[in-house]
């Protein structure tokens, strides 16, 4: 089961009250290329991939496709996926088109249900009709259909209440379908089109507000994510992506690897392996022009792009004469841990599949967050058939198992040698990421932690609106 921690509670807490901003920005784009010869069922299984379907609504260790059972953790308790197979008495064998569309697009079920908000319906809204009839021909035609039951979901009262539902779509749904921008180009808007309706960038590096709406206002300005950070992705120079080339952001997008630039680990890692890696080249150069011309947003501790801090250590030969016991703490741990695959030099292997430590995002960002979490959970990523793998230090699985202290060292040394000199790092913020969810709950924390986180949070106040009028109501 996939799990937002405590500290999305504290995300919640950080932000203010832009929901209205947010409604009130409704800037609706719509762009398609539809290739006339491709089956639509074709169209409509790659368009499952690009929206991340599978992910969801399979169960994990080995759940048959599309079956459901996947348990996404709310504050109130798990909400489970449903079985979304063309199983006429499990899944959506009996769902017209229309059904289909709007439980996609308006979060309502075949028998008129609320869905919950863990479904994101708030994204897929903005799905084109056209797209919408492929997926329902890939879905009725291509998708097995398994006829088992998925989990029931069971929520506490008033919770199980589904037609709270109603008052929050009212507030935070923008129920309306993408159409192009005047003025942007064809790549532009469906860039856009594919980072919001589909894809999803936003859910992770737009910071929310207290009512988990998303900041119009600070739209891709980078948002905590529980133990990991989703960057500032505008066009800002220095905090964003403005000295990314559009080659260096295509093969990221494509492969999580730019060398002498950054990585992904964690969610992002996630959105690569299972999503973005399929899109075929034009999709990615769309995302990469919409991408590149979002309205800057500088943050003031940035005070140079985080992929240009740094630079190799010399103390190499240093190492050689040196009696360890010279070196501070961090280096000695450094020495033990790390420099195997990095280098003492931070230069990494020379085929890069060891990345160098400096020019690297990880680690001369101003907040260390990523250089945290990787060494608690490491990085697993499967691109094309090949892995790339760093153990995580967190838990001790056959590397050593680091304490909070050592960390904190080994981060502060590898940030003045190898990063952001500014940025020191203690052994408490080490415990706030390693606490921001325990090793194994976090290695799997993907883009669905913030839908559920959503959904709870919905409910919550769903619910509480319930009670108040039942209140108002007595005599
Ligand atoms: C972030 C996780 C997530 C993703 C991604 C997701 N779903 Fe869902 N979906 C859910 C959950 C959870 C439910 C059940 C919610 C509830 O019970 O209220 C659901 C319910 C549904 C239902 C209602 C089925 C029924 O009768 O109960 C349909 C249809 C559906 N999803 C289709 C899709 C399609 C198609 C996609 C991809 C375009 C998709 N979902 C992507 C989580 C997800
Ligand atoms: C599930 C959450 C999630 C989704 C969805 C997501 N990202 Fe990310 N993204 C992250 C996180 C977390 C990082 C930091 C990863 C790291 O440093 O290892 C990141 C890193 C990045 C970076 C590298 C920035 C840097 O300075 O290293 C780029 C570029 C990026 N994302 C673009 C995108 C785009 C474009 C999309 C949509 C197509 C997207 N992301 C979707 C969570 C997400
Ligand atoms: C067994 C080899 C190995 C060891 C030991 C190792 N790493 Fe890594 N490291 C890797 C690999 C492989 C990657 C991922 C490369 C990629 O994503 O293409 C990586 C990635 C990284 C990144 C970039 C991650 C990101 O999200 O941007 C940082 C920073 C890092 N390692 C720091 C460390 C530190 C600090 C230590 C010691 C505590 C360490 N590594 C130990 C192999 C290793």
């Amino acid at each position: 089961m996939r799990r937002w921690s405590g500290k999305g509670l504290g995300l919640a807490g950080r932000v203010g009250l832009a929901a209205v901003a947010l409604l009130l920005s409704r800037a609706v784009v719509h762009a398609q290329s539809v290739d006339a010869n491709e089956p639509i069922a074709e169209r409509g299984r790659y368009l499952a991939v690009a929206a991340d379907c599978a992910a969801c609504h399979t169960a994990p260790g080995g759940g048959k496709p599309f079956a459901g059972g996947y348990g996404i953790a709310s504050p109130l308790g798990a909400i489970y996926s449903t079985n979304i197979t063309p199983s006429r008495d499990f899944g959506i064998g009996t769902y017209s088109e229309a059904q289909f569309g709007r439980a996609l697009r308006e979060g309502i079920r075949g028998d008129g249900a609320h869905l919950y908000p863990a479904m994101p319906y708030t994204s897929y809204t903005k799905l084109t009709d056209a797209d919408v009839h492929a997926l329902y021909v890939y879905f009725m035609t291509d998708v097995k259909p398994v006829e088992a039951p998925a989990r029931r979901t069971v929520l506490p009262f008033p919770y199980n209440i589904r037609a709270t539902m109603a008052v929050w779509n009212a507030l935070f749904l923008d129920d309306r379908r993408f159409e192009p921008e005047s003025g942007k180009s064809v790549a532009v808007n469906r860039g856009h089109y594919l980072a919001y309706a589909l894809a999803h960038c936003d859910t992770c590096h737009t910071p929310r507000n207290v009512m988990m709406a998303e900041m119009g206002g600070r739209a891709l300005g980078g948002a905590s994510l529980s133990s990991w950070y989703a960057p500032n992705i505008t066009s800002d120079p220095k905090s964003g992506l403005g000295g990314w080339s559009d080659d260096d952001l295509a093969r990221y997008l494509k492969t999580g690897d730019v060398p002498g630039k950054a990585q992904a680990g964690g969610p992002m890692a996630e959105a690569v392996e299972h999503s973005l890696q399929y899109l075929n080249d034009d999709d990615i150069r769309a995302i990469v022009a919409y991408i590149k011309q979002v309205p800057a947003i500088a943050d003031a501790a940035d005070k140079a792009p985080r992929d240009t801090y740094g630079k190799p250590s010399d103390r190499e030969a240093a190492y050689r004469g040196l009696d360890a016991r010279a070196l501070v703490r961090g280096e000695r741990l450094f020495t033990g841990e790390c420099a195997a695959c990095h280098r003492p030099t931070g230069t990494g292997s020379p085929d890069g599949y060891y990345p160098q430590l400096f020019h690297n995002t990880a680690v001369g960002a101003a907040r260390p967050d990523n250089l945290i979490s990787t060494i608690l959970m490491g990085v697993r990523r499967e691109v094309g058939g090949h892995t790339v793998y760093m153990p995580g230090f967190g838990s001790g699985s056959y590397v050593d198992s680091l304490s909070d202290q050592d960390i904190a060292d080994i981060s502060t040394y590898v940030e003045q040698q190898f990063g952001n000199p500014a940025v020191r790092v203690s052994a408490e913020e080490v415990t706030l990421i390693r606490t921001g969810g325990p090793k194994p709950l976090i290695a799997r924390l993907g883009a669905f932690a913030v839908p559920g986180m959503i959904a709870g949070v919905l409910m919550l106040a769903g619910a509480a609106l319930l009670v108040l009028r039942r209140v108002g109501k007595k005599p």
